[in-house]
């Protein structure tokens, strides 16, 4: 039998290039479009070197439809789509908000529209844990409220999983996937997150500055009322967040035709503060990191992480990785660009 074609928007983006490989190497079929603006083929140069062969690689926009549909005649019959095209940048969104909702929310219609048209059922959503906002209680479970978006971007977040919610009715097969912190590399190192500009995130802030490329980090904040003041977050390494795509989206063939949509925590269930990650960087690679303490950025929530036991049960994921090792491969991956010097 022929190995089945999964659309993967956004494939040459940082999740989307580790779910490639996951897909590969679980015997699928990726065909990955992206329109390269958020990234640029580094990425898929790095999958080829691990898979040992060129991806199926289509540039364009998620938007397009006249694209979308070319896409779908040439290279279908697709049999799922993981939708990862979106900007993800919660600075960028509160200063460009109309970019984030058209560019977030037209592209995922013009998915789901294209979809129908193909009659393609089955779906993986990118979400996020910010749909949760500050959460009342954690480790937080998927039926925690969603509170306010803090940002722009994390109402783009609310607003895809509530127009999935609608369009389970119309017969797909929807899995959200709500990701706490991802971090790190592929084990290979080539493949990681390859930031545009002065990184947003705290990792790979964390890696350019032990190579140099950056002073000095500033942790944004140690007066919060959590035990050393620092956020707390869930760092999951990138790699076990791939395999969770492929595990939902063999999960969907269970959903019943009573519940159509699901979604699922994809997080370690442990929280770490930013200063404990500083450390735990520092003893796994033995670089000694030029760090401040800064003010607290507006918008950041003082702490969550995920309660993982709905995936966990229902999906048969754990972690395989721990946050050292996330940590040990970022920087991998890192010195890797600095070799290349791509970056
Ligand atoms: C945010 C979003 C998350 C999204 C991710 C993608 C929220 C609540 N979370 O995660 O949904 O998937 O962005 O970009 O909207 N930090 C520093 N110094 C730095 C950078 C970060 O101290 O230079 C701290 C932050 O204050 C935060 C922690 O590190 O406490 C993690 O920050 P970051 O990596 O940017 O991710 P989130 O903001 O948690």
């Amino acid at each position: 039998m022929s190995e089945k074609k999964i659309l993967v928007t956004g494939g040459a983006g940082y999740i989307g290039a580790h779910t490639v490989v996951e897909l590969f190497r679980a015997g699928y079929h990726p065909v990955i479009i992206d329109d390269l603006t958020k990234s640029d083929t580094t990425l898929l140069t790095g999958i080829e070197k691990i898979i040992g062969k060129k991806p199926t690689f289509y540039q364009g926009s998620s938007c397009d439809y006249d694209f979308l549909r070319k896409v779908f005649q040439k290279d279908g019959p697709i049999s799922c789509v993981m939708h990862f095209a979106a900007y993800k940048s919660v600075g960028e969104s509160v200063h460009e908000p109309l970019m984030y909702y058209r560019n977030n929310i037209n592209s995922l219609v013009a998915v789901l529209e294209i979809m129908q048209e193909n009659n393609v059922k089955d779906f993986i959503f990118s979400s996020s844990c910010t749909v949760y906002g500050e959460p009342d209680t954690i480790p937080v479970t998927e039926d925690a409220p969603f509170k306010r978006a803090e940002s722009p971007y994390g109402a783009t977040k609310q607003m895809c999983e509530r127009i999935l919610e609608d369009t389970h009715l119309r017969n797909l097969r929807i899995i959200s996937l709500r990701y706490f912190n991802p971090i790190g590399a592929h084990e290979s190192g080539f493949i990681g997150e390859l930031p545009i500009g002065i990184p947003g995130n705290l990792v790979p802030y964390i890696t350019q500055t032990a190579a140099g490329k950056r002073e000095k980090l500033t942790v944004f904040g140690d007066d919060y009322n959590t035990p050393d003041g620092s956020c707390i977050r869930d760092f999951i390494h990138v790699v076990d967040l791939a395999q969770a795509h492929v595990k939902a989206m063999e999960h969907l063939n269970t959903l019943s035709d009573k519940k159509l949509y699901d979604t699922f925590n994809v997080g370690t269930g442990q929280g770490v503060s930013v200063l404990e990650l500083i450390e735990k960087f520092e003893h796994i690679t033995g670089v000694k990191l030029n760090y401040k303490i800064g003010s607290r950025r507006p918008g950041d929530i003082e702490k969550v992480y995920a309660d993982p036991t709905k995936i966990n049960n229902g999906l048969g994921w754990s972690t395989k990785f721990s946050v050292e090792d996330a940590l040990l491969h970022a920087w991998q991956w890192e010195q890797n660009l600095l070799k290349s010097s791509n970056r």
